[in-house]
Parts: C-alpha cells; structure tokens; sequence
C-alpha cells in the first residue's frame, strides 16, 4: 500500500503552518481559517527538481507554432457555442448550479453525443447509483448506451479507471463528493476540493483527456462555497434558471480557449434538454402587452443580443417596512434605481412592496436593463401598460441621467427582427435605425413619454 503523504493545515489568512487542525490560528487568531495540504516528500522533491532539469527546455514564443486548440463537438448546439467551439483536449471545465437545475443531464448528454463521435467517455457519479444514472439515460434523446459509469467517489479509484478505460472525457459528478485518502479532511471541505481539482488538472494535462467537474452552487451563487475551484480550472460555466420554469441558461464566467459572458439557451423538456435556438422569440413568447408592469429589453450577451422582458409589480405594502423582491436582478441594483425614481422623478415608492422579475430565468447584470426596469417600475405604479411593441436601451446614473449603451446596433437589429417598432433610448446614443426612436436623457422625463 502506498505510503499517506503527510498533511499540514496552513491559516488561509496569515499563512501560518499547523501540524495539527486547530479551530484558532496561532499565527493571527482569526477563527477557521486552516486548510488542509499535502506536504511533499523531500524525496519528492528532489525527483521533480531532476525531472525539471533533465526534460524540457525553454523555447522562444516566436518558435512556437500556435495552431488554435482542437476541440471535440458535442453537436449539443449552444454547449458547444458557449464553450467557443467544443470541449477542449486536456482541459478542465467546471459545471456549476443549484441542485436540480439539469446539471446531470446536460453532460450525461454531451458523453452519449461525444461517445457516439467516437470520443470514448466515463460518467462518474459520485452522487447516484448506477442505476439512478440508467433511469436517466432512459429518459434521454441521446442514446447513452455505451458510456460507461463509474460509481465512485475515491479520486485515486477515479483517475485509474479513467487510466485503464482510456476514457478521453471524464465528467466527475460531483467535485463535491470527491476525496483524496491523502487528506483527512471531510469530502467537500476547502482542502479536498483544492486537492481533487488540482489532481484532476494534472491528470488533464498529462493524459490528454478532458475532465469536466461538477459544482454544486448554493443559493448565494457561489460553487460550494470558496470560489477556490474557479481558478484552478480552465473554464468554468454556471447552469442556471429558475427550476420551477422551463428554461436554463448556460454562461460562462471563465474561459481559457473562447469568450465569456457568450450564453447558452436551453429548455427543459420530457426527454433532456434541447437547445434553443432563438432564444429571444422563447423569451418574449406568452408575454402579455397589455398589462401594466412589462418593458423589454436586449441584453448585450457576449456576441449575441438576446431579448427579455422585465416584470415589476408595486402593490400597497400591508404594515411594517415595504419589501423588495428582484429575481433575477441584483436587489442593490433594484434600491438604486427606486431611489433615482423617487428623487428624480417624483415618483413614489415608500408605501409600496415592489417586486422586480426577469422572465425566462436569465440573471441580468447588464446596465443597459436600468431602463427597462425604470420603465416596468413607472408602468406599474401608474398602472398604464407601456407601448407594446417598445425596447427600453440605457444605462441610468445617479442624478436621473440616462446614458448610451454599447452594442446598440446589434440589440436594436435584433428588437427589429422581432418586430419591435419603438426603441427608447438616450439621445445621445446617435444611431440610424430603422424603429422609431423615443429619445430620453433623463428619468424625470419617462413617465410623460411612457404616456404619449
Ligand atoms: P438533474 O440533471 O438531476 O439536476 P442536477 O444534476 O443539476 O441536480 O435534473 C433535475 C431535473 O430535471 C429533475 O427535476 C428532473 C428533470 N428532468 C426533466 O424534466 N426531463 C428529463 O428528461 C430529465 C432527465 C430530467
Ligand atoms: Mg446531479
């Protein structure tokens, strides 16, 4: 049996080494910060520094023939899209999202359509029985027949069957409920998904295979926890949407071989998860414009302008402090733009419960919202539905001014495509298009020009 390596715990905060886990660190006294690490061999050691000087020799960037990374095609449209191109040979992806959102089902997927390419591939489920993983094959388009799984959440056990079934993708589901027998520390803990994460890059870069890893992200939206893992990672996606509806949206946050911020649309559906490949027209789909609270807009998604609708709804507030509820928006974002709303342009909200809501499951960050989401806010208190066929495009500043966006053209092309007649936006943006534009530079103006 191989020899454990010796483990130390190492304060996140001041770095100081303890031999054993503490509760305190003795270094700096801050309160559950040690980590757990392998301690490398002196022998160890001095085998790396000989392979380092014996092996591979430093070569000039100029020598060097870059040929773009080869990829793997999924043919799983939007994976492969916002990867850049497929999954890249050697590289590590990691899969983020709340439980239940699709993760298991998007790769079980992607390894039935890459096996089916010729890509051999090893599902290992951590989390589920083999059989579990069967009942959901079952459900799937895919055929995912000849993947093979693996249950198994001993990292070791992991990296020797891929080893021995020269599997060349290797979904791990999930980080989580990987250890390594060389650290003490529970499953999931800091120091095991360091360690696994780190183990699992080397194993990538060594054998060639890619490995995609499987996060669990709790509500705050962060992968279990410390974000440790994302720059350990070659890429890193996040899965996301609301579980109750039928959309889930794939981002990337991180991306080594291809943008970020490109954006994947998928539905839920009986039989896995199928692409969408108009995502604006499944967005606006059922929208009633007719009712008060609604104002769409385009979000700037990587290359891609996507459409979507905004909700708000401000109701009397029964007693106590009024709430405000954003899904889908950040509820700072959210205070900021009722607190322009309130000062300037005199509108009031102090008595009002208001509740903000991005439709199709998509979490906006993108400023050019603000003036969708004033418009919704306006339309709501005044219970006037705005025009129908209106885009709101603009970026709202403290003092009520409303500023231009980038991309314009594009987000405006796409409204057109759409049938979109009206594009509300700041004069200052200076563009030719073929809607009919309503200028508007400040807040205070909006209400008056949502009326006309
Ligand atoms: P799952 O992939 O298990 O989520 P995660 O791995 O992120 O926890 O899928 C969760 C949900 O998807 C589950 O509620 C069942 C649903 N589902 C479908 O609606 N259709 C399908 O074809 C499959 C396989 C799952
Ligand atoms: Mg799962």
């Amino acid at each position: 049996m191989a020899r454990k390596a010796r483990s130390v715990y190492r304060c996140a905060e001041c770095g100081t080494e303890h031999p054993k886990w503490a509760g305190r660190c003795d270094g700096c006294g801050s309160w559950n910060t040690l980590v757990e690490e392998v301690v490398a061999s002196a022998a160890g050691r001095a085998a790396r520094r000989a392979a380092a000087a014996g092996t591979v020799s430093p070569v000039a960037l100029s020598d060097i023939v870059a040929r773009g990374p080869a990829r793997w095609s999924t043919g799983l449209d939007e994976f492969d899209f916002v990867l850049g191109g497929g999954v890249v040979p050697g590289s590590v992806l990691l899969v983020g999202g709340e439980p239940g959102i699709g993760k298991s089902t998007l790769l079980l997927q992607c390894v039935a359509r890459l096996e089916a390419a010729g890509v051999p591939a090893l599902y290992v489920s951590g989390e589920e029985s083999a059989e579990q993983v069967r009942l959901r094959a079952d459900r799937l388009e895919e055929d995912a027949g000849p993947v093979r799984v693996l249950p198994e959440v001993r990292l070791e056990a992991i990296t020797a069957q891929a080893e021995l079934t020269e599997a060349r993708v290797i979904v791990v589901d999930s980080i989580q409920t990987t250890y390594t027998e060389e650290l003490e520390g529970a499953p999931g803990n800091v120091g095991q998904l360091r360690e696994c994460a780190a183990r699992l890059m080397r194993f990538a870069k060594q054998s060639g295979a890619a490995v995609v890893l499987v996060g669990h992200v709790t509500r705050g939206g962060i992968i279990a926890g410390p974000k440790t893992l994302e720059h350990v990672v070659d890429t890193v996606l996040y899965f996301e949407g609301e579980a109750s509806g039928d959309f889930r949206v794939l981002r990337a946050v991180k991306n080594r071989f291809g943008s970020v911020d490109e954006l994947g649309v998928f539905e839920m559906t009986a039989r896995g998860l199928r692409p969408v490949a108009n995502p604006s027209a499944a967005f606006l789909a059922g929208r009633a414009t007719d009712t008060s609270g609604s104002a769409v807009t385009a979000l700037m998604e990587g290359t891609r302008p996507v459409l979507i609708e905004i909700q708000a709804l401000a109701a009397k507030s029964g007693y106590g402090t009024p709430q405000r509820v954003a899904t889908g928006l950040d509820g700072r974002r959210l205070a900021v733009l009722l607190a322009v709303l309130e000062r300037r342009a005199g509108l009031s909200f102090h008595d009002l419960d208001v509740f903000v809501n991005v439709t199709g499951g998509v979490r906006v960050i993108d400023p050019a919202s603000d003036l969708a989401v004033a418009a919704a806010l306006c339309s709501s208190v005044q219970d006037r539905p705005a025009p129908p066929h209106a885009l709101f495009l603009g970026e709202i500043g403290l003092g009520g001014e409303v500023r231009p966006v980038g991309g314009v053209e594009r987000r405006l092309a796409e409204a057109e495509r759409l049938g979109f007649r009206t594009a509300f936006i700041s004069a200052r943006a200076g563009v030719s298009t073929a809607l009919a534009t309503v200028p508007i530079d400040h807040v205070s103006q909006l209400a008056g020009r949502l009326a006309a």
